[in-house]
């Protein structure tokens, strides 16, 4: 069963890798390169295919900007199928800006480092991806500084993201609490997400007015980092885009470890671990709720909401021993029900969970991964287990999706995932952990 799962997983990310050399998520609905996306389909792609996952790696990287920021969206092609494209965001108002892609001038995730390490842990001929990794690092590097220059303005050792889309979690109802704050215009304009894919799935049209609106003023001061700390109406400290920026750098200090030397480098990493970490464990730890929150920088106020975020510092080791019990206890007590696959987006206790709706409840297969490789760091095996089990039920149950409903039970005979369909990290990442 598991061997016919990988071939068929195999069969979706090979239909999905493109000729500029880099992997659309899903057909249709993503027809770009995605930053985050990009990391987990080259940990699956390590597995059965090593040059296409580092030449998607590779291709990511070219796109890095001079300042070392690294777009969510890189535009290879004209494709007017999506919305918002490459004439909306205009990379080019950004001076230091790729001049060889366009791309978004907001970023993701910080996966990169991680995924080299992964890639490294994954490959057969060390030495040979050894080799690509001494390429690469230091742009990786790069991109850290870049975060620690520009997005910690109170040097918390906590990087802030200026909107929705930064934190991957696009439309959790945790943005719910901001978007109360602002009043943007009623912009007219053509979507096309919900050509693809049912509206029912998808964020609303009074959603997509606040992302847009969060565009236009950075937009408005070409995407110059100083002027959005000072004026976007959107800035967070997200505990799940901090948790993977620390594992990243954790990820780097074993890789510059590993190559030798860089001394500077690892002393600078050594200094960012300890703030981070800090930083994560007093300000956004929530100790009546038992797990980690958000927090609005722009309104000094924490964001006080569970979702799956809440237990992402697992992965990266930010909790000590006593804290990952509480923060494990939590996601039982609250999303683990006999009832119900682990983990959903957002917690199902909590009125504004929906099923259904893309980041407002469904389970997505990234986050899964990163808890499984957290709750086992700190030895909860059987939660572990199950959350690999549940992971490779759904997918087997609805089929590759873009994302899943948590319920065991949702009524329907012929249920599906909702979302894109051969989604690529689900591919990728169940790829992963059926091989580990
Ligand atoms: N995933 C977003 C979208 O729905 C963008 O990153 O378009």
């Amino acid at each position: 069963m598991s061997e016919n799962l990988i071939n068929r997983a195999i069969d979706i990310l090979d239909a999905n890798f493109q000729d500029g050399g880099f992997t659309i998520p899903s057909k249709g609905l993503y027809p770009f390169q995605w930053k985050w996306d990009s990391g987990f389909i080259a940990i699956g792609f390590a597995h059965y295919d090593i040059i296409k996952a580092k030449t998607e790696i590779k291709t990511l990287l070219e796109a890095q900007w001079d300042n070392g920021f690294i777009p969510h969206i890189v535009f290879h092609t004209e494709d007017d199928s999506y919305f918002p494209g490459a004439d909306f965001h205009r990379s080019d108002l950004h001076s230091k800006s790729s001049k060889k892609y366009r791309s978004t001038g907001m970023t993701q995730p910080p996966v990169t480092g991680f995924v080299l390490q992964e890639m490294y842990r994954t490959a057969e001929n060390k030495e040979d991806m050894l080799h690509f990794i001494k390429e690469h690092i230091d742009k990786v590097y790069q991109n850290h500084i870049y975060f620690y220059e520009n997005r910690d303005p109170h040097n918390e050792g906590l990087v802030y993201i200026y909107h929705n889309w930064e934190s991957g979690t696009d439309n959790s109802p945790v943005w719910d609490d901001i978007w109360k704050t602002m009043s943007p215009p009623e912009y007219t304009f053509e979507r096309k997400d919900t050509t693809h894919v049912d509206a029912s799935q998808r964020p609303s049209k009074r959603e997509y007015d606040h992302y847009l609106h969060i565009i236009e003023i950075a937009k408005e001061h070409h995407y110059d980092d100083a002027k959005i700390a000072e004026l976007s109406p959107f800035l967070v400290q997200d505990p799940l885009f901090n948790a993977i920026l620390i594992k990243s750098n954790e990820a780097l200090l074993g890789l510059y470890e590993l190559i030798g030397g860089h001394e500077t480098e690892k002393e600078q990493l050594q200094r960012w671990q300890e703030k981070s970490i800090s930083g994560v464990n007093s300000k956004l730890f929530d100790g009546e709720l038992g797990a980690y929150v958000h927090y609005d920088l722009r309104n000094n106020i924490p964001i006080r909401h569970l979702s799956s975020s809440s237990f992402s510092p697992l992965f990266a080791g930010i909790p000590n021993q006593e804290r990952a019990k509480v923060v494990v206890q939590t996601m039982l007590d609250r999303f683990g029900g006999d009832d119900k696959y682990l983990c959903a987006s957002f917690d199902p206790t909590n009125e504004r969970f929906n099923p259904r709706k893309y980041w407002r409840g469904p389970v997505w297969i990234n986050m899964n991964w990163l808890l499984y490789y957290g709750l086992k760091r700190y030895g909860f095996m059987e939660t572990a287990q199950r959350i690999k089990d549940d992971s490779i039920e759904l997918i087997e149950r609805d089929g590759f999706y873009e994302y899943f409903d948590c319920r065991k039970d949702t009524g329907e005979e012929n249920r599906k995932g909702y979302g894109g369909g051969n989604f690529s990290w689900s591919a990728a990442l169940l790829i992963d952990l059926l091989k580990n």
